[in-house]
C-alpha cells in the first residue's frame, strides 16, 4: 500500500471529487479525515468509509472560517499528532442554489466572494494550518484541486477563473517557500467536466459524457506518495496523467 502510516485531510469529502480521494487514500493504508459542512454529512461518509476509529476522523468545518480551520488542524493533531498530506477540494464554480453562468458585468459582489473565498481563501487558510504541522516534521505534501479553468480563462465563469488562477499561483508560491521543510505543493485538475452529483443535476447535462470522478484517483494517489519525491510547484491533469500512465481514462454519461 502506498500511503501506509500516512495521515491525509482531504475538504469537502462527503461526495463528489472529494470522496473520490478520501477512498482512494484510505484504500492505499492512510489514516484520513473527512471535512465538510454539514455535521450529518461528515457522520454518513465516515460510516460509508468502514474504517476502525483509529484510523478516521470526521470534523464538521467551513474552510471560509478561519476559527473552523484552526479547530479542524487542531483537532487532527490531538488525534493523530500529524498530518502528512492534505487535498484543498472545497469548491465550485457557481453557489449551490443561486444563479449561474452569469458575466461579470452581472456577477453580485456575494457571489464572487462566496466563489473566491471558498476556492482560494479556504485553501489559503487550510494550507497555512498544515504547513505548520508539516514543517515542525519535515514531511508533507499538498494538492490543490485546480480546474482547466484554472489555466483558461472562460466566459460565463468570472469568479471561478479568478479564484483556481489564484489557486494555480498560491501553489507556485507555497512550493517556493516550503520545498526545504521537505513540503511539496502541486496542483490537479480533474482535466475536464466531471459527472458529480452538483454537476449531474444541472440542467442541459443530462445525457453528456463526462469524465467519471474516479479519473482523480490515481494521480491523486501519486502525488500523495513517496513515487512524487522532488515534484513540487508543478500543475498535473488527471485525465491526461492516467493516458500517459495507460491508464484507462474513465468517462461516464450524466
Ligand atoms: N465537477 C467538475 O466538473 C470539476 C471540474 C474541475 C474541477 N473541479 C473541482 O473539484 C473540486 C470538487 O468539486 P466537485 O464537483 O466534487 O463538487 P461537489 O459539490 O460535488 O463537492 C464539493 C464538496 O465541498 C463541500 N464544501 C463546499 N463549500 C465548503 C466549505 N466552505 N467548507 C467545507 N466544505 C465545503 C460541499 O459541501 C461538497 O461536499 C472543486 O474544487 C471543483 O472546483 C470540479
Amino acid at each position: 500500500m502506498k500511503l501506509s502510516g500516512r495521515v491525509a485531510c482531504v475538504t469537502g469529502s462527503v461526495r463528489g471529487i472529494g470522496w473520490e480521494i478520501v477512498q482512494a487514500y484510505a484504500q492505499e493504508g492512510a489514516k484520513v479525515v473527512i471535512c465538510d459542512l454539514h455535521r450529518s454529512d461528515v457522520d454518513r461518509a465516515v460510516e460509508q468509509l468502514g474504517l476502525s476509529g483509529e484510523k478516521v476522523l470526521g470534523v464538521k468545518a467551513d474552510v471560509t472560517v478561519e476559527e473552523e480551520v484552526v479547530h479542524l488542524f487542531r483537532g487532527i493533531g490531538e488525534k493523530f499528532g500529524r498530518l502528512d498530506i492534505l487535498v484543498n477540494n472545497a469548491g465550485f464554480a457557481w453557489p449551490r442554489g443561486g444563479p449561474i453562468d452569469l458575466e461579470i458585468v452581472d456577477t453580485p459582489f456575494e457571489v464572487w466572494l462566496k466563489v473566491l473565498n471558498t476556492n482560494l481563501t479556504g485553501t489559503f487558510l487550510c494550507s497555512r494550518e498544515a504547513l505548520k504541522m508539516m514543517r515542525a516534521q519535515g514531511y508533507g505534501a499538498i494538492i490543490n484541486i485546480s480546474s482547466p479553468q484554472g489555466k483558461l480563462g472562460k466566459a460565463l465563469r468570472g469568479p471561478y477563473c479568478a479564484a483556481k488562477f489564484g489557486v494555480e499561483g498560491l501553489t507556485q508560491v507555497m512550493s517556493l517557500e516550503n520545498s526545504s521543510y521537505n513540503i511539496r505543493v502541486n496542483t490537479l485538475n480533474p482535466g475536464g467536466i466531471v459527472a458529480t452529483e452538483a454537476i449531474r443535476k444541472i440542467p442541459g447535462n443530462k445525457g453528456k459524457k463526462m469524465l467519471s470522478p474516479e479519473v482523480i484517483k490515481p494521480c491523486a494517489v501519486y502525488l500523495a506518495s513517496n513515487e512524487a519525491v522532488g515534484i513540487t510547484g508543478r500543475s498535473f491533469v488527471a485525465s491526461e496523467w492516467n493516458g500517459q500512465h495507460r491508464i484507462e481514462v474513465a468517462y461516464t454519461i450524466a
